[in-house]
């Protein structure tokens, strides 16, 4: 494996071989593969060990790309003129002369699309002749990576580069909205918040597809340590994950999401900080409450997550 952040070219080639590639987004850092070519795709699902299923994002460099493969409503214009770069996916209706592969969408009729913010994310999907088949780069059901040391630490030697573009400014997954229903939905809660998207338009699908919605995994974004929510004060063999003044007798392992409790910060710092205590000497995990609003709900959204204890056969 190499990381690396000065040699486009080399993830250029390794994807052009249709071989993946980890590259920095905004929000984390994604497995890509030439979203054109099945066996490309077919090795996304292989080294993260994700059930296939599970259907992928597709990122473009504009909206231009996009628009070859995907069914955009001209109402929605304005509201990727606004959005886009940046951590927002749609699910839209696949065009049916799309050269996506079945794999990317697992047999659905839509697709998920999106234009990422993160320069070096830019700079290769504009020197590719193809956009990137992309998830979170890091083995199905386990916490998503904000740095590339985090993906080196999961996936090691499966993944042949890693470009290194420093941590992920957002460090939540993309807000996904489907807007092939109606109204339109919010499958995956983010930074971009639904107050963010009230003046979105009807959606002008006048006779709306019927989705097969995969679905979000319940167990997901999980550390190996146990996690328990809304934690007012933890024991000594906890790591605490505070969001402002922490309790002044805990003697444990404490970590700060935001002094100021400022819920993009929180978000930031939320998977960088499990991380950390999952490879730390603490045992379980603890969490004091933060309020679901605003960027608080994709927030609390992850932790539940988190906290919810893998089952046998959920999630490979
Ligand atoms: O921020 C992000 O979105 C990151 C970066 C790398 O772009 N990607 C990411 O991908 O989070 P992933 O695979 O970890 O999560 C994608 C989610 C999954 O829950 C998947 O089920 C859903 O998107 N999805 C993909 N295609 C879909 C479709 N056609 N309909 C409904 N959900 C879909
Ligand atoms: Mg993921």
């Amino acid at each position: 494996m190499i990381i690396d952040s000065s040699s486009l070219h080399l993830a250029i080639n390794t994807l052009n071989r249709n071989l993946p590639v980890v590259f920095p987004t905004e929000t984390v850092y994604g497995l890509g593969a030439n979203a054109y070519n099945d066996s490309a795709v077919q090795k996304i699902f292989a080294i993260k060990n994700r059930p296939a299923f599970n259907p992928l994002i597709v990122h473009y460099p504009n909206l231009t790309a996009v628009l070859k493969d995907g069914y955009i409503p001209q109402d929605f214009m304005p509201l990727l003129q606004q959005w886009w770069p940046g951590p927002l996916t749609l699910i839209v209706r696949k065009n049916p002369h799309s050269a996506v592969s079945p794999s990317v969408t697992a047999g659905l009729q839509t697709l998920a699309v999106r234009v990422p913010a993160h320069p070096l994310a830019l700079q290769l999907l504009h020197a590719l002749d193809f956009p990137l088949a992309a998830p979170s780069a890091n083995t199905s059901g386990f916490l998503s990576p904000t740095t590339a040391q985090h993906v080196a630490a999961d996936l090691g030697d499966k993944v042949a580069y890693i470009l290194e573009g420093g941590p992920c400014r957002v460090g939540l997954e993309s807000t996904i909205i489907d807007i092939t229903q109606f109204p339109v939905k919010i499958l995956r809660p983010g930074c971009i918040l639904a107050s963010d998207l009230a003046a979105l338009p009807a959606s002008d699908c006048s006779t709306p597809i019927q989705i097969t919605s995969p679905g979000q995994l319940e167990h997901h974004y999980a550390p190996s340590k146990s996690i328990r929510l809304n934690a007012q004060t933890a024991q000594s063999d906890e790591g605490y994950l505070v969001f402002g003044d922490p309790p002044k007798n805990h003697a444990g392992m404490v970590l700060q999401l935001s002094a100021t409790q400022n819920l993009e910060e929180a978000a930031t710092n939320l998977f960088k900080h499990l991380h950390t205590l999952d490879q730390s000497v603490v045992k379980r995990i603890a969490v004091m409450p933060i309020p679901s609003e605003g960027v608080g709900i994709a927030l609390n959204d992850r932790l539940r997550r988190a906290a919810t204890p893998l089952h046998t056969g959920e999630n490979p």
